[in-house]
């Protein structure tokens, strides 16, 4: 990002306090809602402190003020596409997947990988924390890592390897990797309602959270507890998008396919989570293992890239697509 557009993303308040209207009382109560920066509050949807203590006007008041600051006001057709332009690309660090991606993953929306056991979502998640601190001159967003990990797989020697394959100082890598077990879909939820601070403190820009339903999956079993698991999922997506905006993040998310006895017929597995999860992820990725150990990354959606498929290796290095003629 040029110093223009880091400026122009500044807020007019650098603290909640600095905003007209919030005292010591107001910040703790806006800090027990998971709103501790001026850039998170920017993005709170209002009805959300109406239905947490605050009165109509305050809460306007106060998510208005922190918005003025952050260019979240009405603005133009064409000062929207000025801001459309600072989405920034990241490097996945694999030729083919950033070719398939034209160029790489966005900035402020959400990618969600899907696919089998095996089929490479963790390896390319541990990779992408590593790739985010690349140098923007080499894909990378210069920035640091937010992991949320549900699934206790996260793995620093696999990231000592990649960051060492990518000549980076696998020492710094791990520091820049800000890590957090989700124990339960209520605590993983948890972690990214209170993660505004952390984010800012440690420049990260790319937030990864793997898996995003295996928990909601086992906990909210039977037809009856559809409605609230999507329900608690679509809070946790929102959630999500808004830190992405905010703070010009990428953001991936993984998702376990449905064994359905006949998915090897079917054109695509179904991803768990069904629609509110297929609604807000922007740009969707299945992933399945193909012939001698092969990948294969396919866009099942977004509204930016083409639909298209394309082979990867997962490798002692990495995920790579070198050698594969791509
Ligand atoms: P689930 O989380 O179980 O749904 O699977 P996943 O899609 O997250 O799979 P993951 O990314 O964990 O991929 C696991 C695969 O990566 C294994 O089948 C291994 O073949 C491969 N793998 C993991 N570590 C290494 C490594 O150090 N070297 C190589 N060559 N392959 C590895
Ligand atoms: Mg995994």
């Amino acid at each position: 990002m040029s110093q223009e557009q880091r400026d122009y993303y500044k807020p007019k308040y650098q603290n909640l306090e600095d905003i007209p209207g919030v005292g010591p009382a107001t910040k703790t109560k806006l800090g027990k809602l998971g709103f501790k920066t001026v850039e998170a509050l920017a993005t709170a949807p209002v009805r959300l402190l109406t239905q947490n203590g605050f009165s109509e006007e305050t809460a306007i008041k106060i998510v208005s003020a922190a918005r003025k600051g952050m260019a979240l006001e009405y603005i133009t057709a064409a000062e929207y596409y000025e801001i459309q332009k600072d989405k920034l690309k990241m490097t996945t660090g694999c030729t083919s997947l950033d070719l398939l991606l034209k160029g790489g993953l966005e900035t402020m929306s959400i990618t969600e990988l899907h696919g089998e056991f095996g089929s490479g979502k963790s390896q390319i998640c541990q990779q992408l924390a590593v790739t985010v601190q690349l140098p923007e001159a080499e894909g990378g967003l210069d920035g640091a890592c937010l992991y949320i990990d549900t699934e206790h797989v996260f793995r620093p020697d696999r990231v000592i390897k990649i960051a060492e394959g990518m000549g980076l100082e696998p020492a710094s890598v791990l520091k820049k990797i800000i890590y957090a077990e989700g124990y339960t879909s209520e605590h993983q939820a948890v972690l990214l309602e209170n993660s505004d601070e952390v984010i800012k403190e440690n420049n990260i820009r790319i937030i990864i959270i793997d898996s995003l339903t295996g928990h909601f999956r086992s906990e909210y079993i039977g037809r009856e507890n559809l409605a609230p698991r999507q329900q608690k999922l679509n809070q946790h997506m929102h959630k999500l998008i808004r830190l992405a905006r905010a703070f010009n993040a990428v953001a991936i998310v993984t998702n376990q396919v449905l064994a359905t006895p006949d998915a090897f017929f079917s054109k695509s597995p179904d991803p768990i989570g069904g629609h509110i999860v297929g609604h807000i992820a922007h740009t969707r990725i299945l992933l399945r293992k193909g012939r001698d150990n092969l990948r294969i990354a396919k866009i099942i959606a977004s509204p930016f890239l083409p639909v298209g498929e394309t082979p990867f290796r997962i490798t002692d290095r990495g995920i790579t697509g070198d050698e594969l003629g791509v």
